[in-house]
């Protein structure tokens, strides 16, 4: 895959150019991006739940920012928990949909919606800066098969979309929690994979991908030990890097730092029937 979806904006901006961080001082009440995301879709101050991922101050570019404005209308989500989503009419066809969480940047999501045009990938993610750069990559490279949503991901897949929408799930290096009083709120755990379970169709594929040792080896049992999903790998093990997955971002850093990495590719089974459960 070529590196044209990796190009940085710019190295160093001059400030207004278009990669200089955004200062603009808002009035209160203002939205940061009057046409873009919502700050909190959801409302989550109303529900208490741990959270997979912490919320972040982030500095959007001048690029970033503008993308949000100019594209948000036509290829962003905001994961307000209130309405079903018809992902046909979201994509404007009935192509295979994938749900990617936590795409980070997006280099990675955008590549493999090029490498992929007949799969339609709904990238979710709470990080603004990265909602901007994958929209900014989508149209630089002319992609129509991305779709780029604002939220928590549990609230996306348990209100708004409907059973077996989904023909795939990635989950490319999620935040690793090291700590032992943080692990609760690793992505990955039976009661995630019990809720993703419902929304993908027999024969999809859950993709995971970590640096993280540990994490790996929880991901590995769980998705085992969970009645929905069978390994592919015919050993029981982690697979080998697919061709059609890019190295990511916090890969490379997780690379640079000498970590290993391994892949998990588990397929959802058919559904059991009453009987089965009984
Ligand atoms: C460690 S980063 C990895 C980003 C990218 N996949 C990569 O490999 O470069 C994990 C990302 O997952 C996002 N994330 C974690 N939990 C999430 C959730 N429940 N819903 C949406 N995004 C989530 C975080 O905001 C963060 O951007």
């Amino acid at each position: 895959m070529s590196d044209f979806l990796n190009a940085p904006e710019a190295a160093s901006p001059a400030p207004h150019s278009p990669g200089a961080p955004v200062r603009h001082t808002r009035a209160k009440g203002e939205p940061r991006f009057p046409d873009g995301p919502k700050a909190d879709p959801a409302g989550s101050h109303f529900e208490r739940r741990i959270r997979s991922f912490q919320p972040r101050r982030s500095r959007v570019t001048a690029g970033q920012a503008d993308a949000l404005q100019r594209l948000w209308p036509k290829w962003g989500l905001d994961i307000d928990g209130q309405r079903v989503i018809d992902l046909a009419e979201l994509f404007g066809n009935d192509r295979p949909v994938v749900l990617e969480i936590g795409f980070g940047m997006g280099e990675a999501t955008a590549q493999m919606a090029a490498g992929d045009p007949d799969t339609n990938i709904l990238a979710v993610d709470v990080h603004t800066p990265g909602q901007g750069n994958l929209l900014g990559l989508a149209e630089r490279n002319g992609l129509s098969n991305v779709r780029v949503a604002n939220g928590d991901a549990i609230i996306l897949l348990r209100e708004m979309l409907r059973p077996d929408a989904l023909d795939g799930l990635r989950v490319y290096f999620p935040d690793p929690w090291p700590k032992k009083r943080h692990h609760k709120r690793r992505l990955i755990q039976p009661e995630f994979l019990t809720l993703a379970a419902t929304r993908l169709r027999p024969g999809a594929i859950v993709h995971c991908a970590t640096d993280w040792e540990p994490y790996a080896e929880q991901m590995l049992d769980v998705l085992t030990a969970h009645p929905d999903f069978e390994n592919t790998r015919p050993d029981g093990g982690f697979s080998p890097r697919p061709a059609f997955r890019p190295l990511t971002r916090f890969e490379g850093q997780g690379l640079d730092k000498g970590h290993v990495v391994n892949d998990l590719l588990f397929r959802r089974v058919p559904h059991r029937t009453a009987e089965q459960d009984r």
